[in-house]
C-alpha cells in the first residue's frame, strides 16, 4: 500500500514583517539577512487570531475540502508541532473536533522540531502500510514568534509562523520509502526550554524563559553535510536515480543550505522549490506550506517523483521518497 496526497491546505498569518521592519527594532539589515539566509519577509501570528490551534484548523479544513472527502472517513490525524498553544489536548484532537471527524479517528501529535512534518508523514505512511489506515490527515503548525528570543538577532530573524496540511489516501502500489536519523549528543546546538522553568529565576524573580537557543554555524554545517548524504543514502537503499526526481522539497531553513545541497547532489537548483524568501523558517509547517504553494502554481502532477528532506533540533534529520 502507498499513501497518495489527495488534498493540501495551508494558512499564513496576515501580518508580514519585512527585514526592513526588523532593522528598525534591532541591529540588523535587509542586506545581511538576504545574503545569509535568502529571507526577505515572514508572516507573524496575531496572538489572538492566529493561535496555532486556529491556524492548523484553517489549513486542515482547506485540505479536507480540496480532497473532496467526508471528514467522518478520516482514520488518523497526526500533527507535528513544537510550539502548540496547548500542551494538551493535542492539536490533532482539536482538528478532529473542528472538521467533524468521527470518534473512530486516531489522533496524536509529534514533536520533532523542524523535521516534524516529515516524521509525521512517515508515521502516517507506516500506518497506511499496515492496512489499518485508509484516509489520514498529516499536519504541521508553528508559532515560532512566541518562542524566539527577540533580543537574539542571530536567531529571531530566521523564523516565521504558519500551518500546512495534507490528506493522504491509501492506494494499491509500491510503498513510499524513508530514512530517519538523529544525534541526541548534538542536542544543545539548537534547543528551547519549555515555558516555565521554576528552578531558574530571572533578575525580577520570574520563571526564566530562554527562547530558541541556536549555534547557527554548527546547525548550518550539520545541515549541508547530512542532508545531501541522507538523500543519497535513500536513493541507494531504494534504488532510484537522483536524476529521476522531479522535486527535492527541503525544509525551508536557509537558501544557502538548499543551494549547497543541490550542488552536492549535482542536481539543478530548479528542482529545489523555495518559498523561504516570503515565509522564513516555519519549522514543521515549512514543507506542507510549500507543497500547497506548488500545487496552487500548478507545479504538481500525478506520478511525479518527489523527495522530501528536513533537519533541525535534536539533532534530527530525515528524508522520504513519494510518488505524487
Ligand atoms: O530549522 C533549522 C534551524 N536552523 C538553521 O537552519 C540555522 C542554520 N544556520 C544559519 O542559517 C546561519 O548560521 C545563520 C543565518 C543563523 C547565521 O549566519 P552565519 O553566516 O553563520 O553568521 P554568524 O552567526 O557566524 O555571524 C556572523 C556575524 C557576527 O558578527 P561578527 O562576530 O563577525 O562581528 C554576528 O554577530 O554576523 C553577525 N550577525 C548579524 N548581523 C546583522 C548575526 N546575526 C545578525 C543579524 N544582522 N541578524
Amino acid at each position: 500500500m502507498t499513501g497518495k496526497i489527495i488534498g493540501l491546505g495551508s494558512y499564513l498569518p496576515e501580518k508580514i514583517v519585512t527585514n526592513d521592519d526588523l532593522s528598525k527594532i534591532m541591529d540588523t539589515s535587509d542586506e545581511w539577512i538576504t545574503e545569509r539566509t535568502g529571507i526577505k519577509s515572514r508572516h507573524i501570528a496575531d496572538p489572538v487570531k492566529d493561535r496555532p490551534s486556529i491556524m492548523v484548523v484553517k489549513a486542515a479544513k482547506q485540505a479536507v475540502e480540496a480532497a473532496g472527502i467526508a471528514p467522518q472517513d478520516i482514520d488518523l490525524i497526526v500533527t507535528a508541532s513544537t510550539t502548540p498553544d496547548l500542551i494538551f489536548p493535542t492539536m490533532s484532537t482539536t482538528i478532529q473536533e473542528a472538521i467533524g471527524a468521527s470518534e473512530n479517528c486516531g489522533c496524536f501529535d509529534v514533536n520533532s522540531a523542524c523535521p516534524g512534518f516529515v516524521a509525521a508523514y512517515n508515521t502516517v505512511e507506516s500506518f497506511i502500510e499496515t492496512g489499518n489506515v485508509k484516509l489520514a490527515l498529516v499536519a504541521g503548525v508553528e508559532c515560532n514568534s512566541n518562542f524566539v528570543d527577540w533580543t537574539d538577532r542571530g536567531t529571531c530573524i530566521l523564523f516565521g509562523d504558519g500551518a500546512g496540511c495534507a490528506v493522504l489516501k491509501a492506494e494499491e502500489g509500491k510503498r513510499n520509502e524513508f530514512i530517519m536519523r538523529s544525534s541526541g549528543k548534538r542536542g544543545t546546538c539548537l534547543h528551547c526550554e519549555s515555558a516555565r522553568q521554576p528552578y531558574r529565576k530571572d533578575e525580577e524573580g520570574f520563571d526564566k524563559l530562554t527562547g530558541f537557543n541556536m549555534n547557527g554555524r554548527e546547525v548550518f554545517k550539520f545541515a549541508i553535510t547530512e542532508v545531501p548524504k541522507i538523500i543519497t543514502d535513500l536513493s541507494v537503499k531504494y534504488g532510484f536515480d537522483l536524476g529521476e526526481i522531479d522535486y527535492f522539497i527541503l525544509h525551508q531553513a536557509n537558501q544557502r543550505i538548499i543551494e549547497a545541497t543541490a550542488k552536492k547532489l549535482k542536481q539543478p537548483l530548479e528542482k529545489f522549490p523555495m518559498n523561504i524568501m516570503n515565509t522564513g523558517n516555519c519549522s514543521s509547517a515549512s514543507i506542507p506550506i510549500l507543497l500547497k504553494e506548488m500545487n496552487d502554481k500548478g507545479m504538481l502532477r500525478r506520478g511525479q517523483k518527489i523527495v522530501m528532506a528536513s533537519f533541525g533540533a535534536g539533532l534530527v534529520w530525515n528524508a522520504n521518497y513519494i510518488e505524487y
